[in-house]
């Protein structure tokens, strides 16, 4: 059985989705600082699974053995944490709290309940801006801000932790730019206030809820000059979580792989394709550059094909679509 923590999340739900599917059973923890318990709603509804949830905070001990002591868990999954960049600059000690604590606590949990398996939600991010394209799993790492730092200590916590304890597997997943929604339109991408990313702020602008995109930058280097990345579905993503624990299952020690499609997409391409796949205009602006954005970052996922025997599957089209077919269901989220 698998405890998925922040399993209300986006990521979350959908691998939620891919897990029940797969005939595995779950129980998700989250304390819904991001999300709406709609959406473990909505996951049943999907699959015609049921399955516990448990509203509480993966920091809280109490709560961990709560849940621990409940359901014979032999894996974890850890998608728990708080992901704003610009908010991890501004409160860095709610980001190392939150992102750092919650591991640490989950990990002592593993170890009392004799739990072996444990599968990370890292980041791209991991990595420094002075690399070469595609990032391989062995590309020069370094942070830029306090959300990638927490990944990136978090990573070197759970390898720690798995070198020390025998029988320990690890998984360290390197997401590179998830989009996109489940192709029901049922969940999909929830962001409180103003998005962050470029998708959701393309469908919310597309909805009439802003006037226009900012473009952040058409100067650098590229073939438009706007910013180059590595777009991957969602729903691709929550697969890898899938084959992370058919590999955990008879690997031991700490392996990272990059979860991408390798292909690079710009963000003036990001913006005509949405147009172009669902009839509609998205009316930008090109604006000055995005303090902390690089100019390109794109993976070689070869890993994860040769090793997870997992790949991207779904187009750039397939992702917008979907994003477009959950905005429309769903204009203000799951509230
Ligand atoms: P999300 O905010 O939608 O989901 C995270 C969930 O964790 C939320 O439901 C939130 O309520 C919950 N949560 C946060 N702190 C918690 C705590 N202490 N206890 C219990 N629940 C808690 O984010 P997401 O996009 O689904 O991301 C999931 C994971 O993947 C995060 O760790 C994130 O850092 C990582 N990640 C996300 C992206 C991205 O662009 N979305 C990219 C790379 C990595
Ligand atoms: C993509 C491109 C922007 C918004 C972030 C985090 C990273 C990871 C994923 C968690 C960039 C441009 C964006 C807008 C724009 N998260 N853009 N107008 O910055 O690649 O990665 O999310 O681990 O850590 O940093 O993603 O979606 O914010 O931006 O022009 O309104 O879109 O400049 O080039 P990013 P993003």
């Amino acid at each position: 059985m698998v405890l998925v923590t922040g399993g209300a999340g986006y990521i979350g739900s959908h691998t939620c989705v891919e897990l029940l599917n797969n005939g595995y059973q779950i129980a998700v923890i989250d304390n819904l600082s991001n999300s709406h318990p709609q959406a473990i709603d909505r996951v049943k509804e999907i699959t015609g699974r049921d399955f516990p949830f448990h509203e509480g905070d993966v920091c809280d001990e109490a709560a961990l053995d709560e849940i621990c002591k409940a359901y014979p868990f032999d894996c974890v999954i850890h998608f728990a944490g708080l992901k704003a960049v610009g908010e991890s600059v501004d409160l860095p000690l709610a980001y190392y709290k939150n992102n750092i604590g919650s591991t640490v606590k989950l990990l002592e949990a593993m170890g009392k309940y004799k739990i072996n398996n444990f599968i990370f939600s890292s980041s791209a991010t991991v990595y420094s801006g002075e690399n070469t394209m595609p990032l391989t799993e062995s590309s020069v790492r370094g942070c830029i801000n306090p959300y990638g730092w927490t990944k990136f200590m978090n990573e070197q916590i759970i390898r720690d932790t798995a070198t020390a304890r025998a029988g320990m597997s690890a998984v360290l997943l390197r997401y590179f730019n998830p989009i996109g929604a489940h192709e029901s339109g049922q969940i999909g991408e929830n962001p409180s206030g103003v998005p962050n990313n470029l998708m959701p702020f393309i469908s919310q602008t597309v909805a009439g809820k802003y006037a226009e995109l900012s473009v952040y930058g058409n100067d650098y280097d590229t073939p438009d000059g706007t910013c180059i990345r590595d777009y991957i579905h969602v729903t691709d993503l929550a697969a890898g979580h899938v084959a992370a624990i058919r590999f955990c299952q008879s690997h031991k020690g700490t392996r990272a792989f990059n979860l991408g499609t390798g292909q690079g997409t710009s963000v003036l391409e990001m913006v005509h394709t949405f147009e172009r796949v669902n009839g509609v205009k998205v009316p930008y602006r090109i604006a000055p550059r995005r303090p902390g954005d690089f100019p390109v970052s794109y993976a070689d996922p070869s890993q994860a094909e040769e090793t997870l025997h997992w790949r991207a599957e779904k187009t750039l089209e397939q992702a917008c679509a979907d994003t477009w077919r959950w905005q429309k269901k769903n204009p203000n989220g799951y509230s």
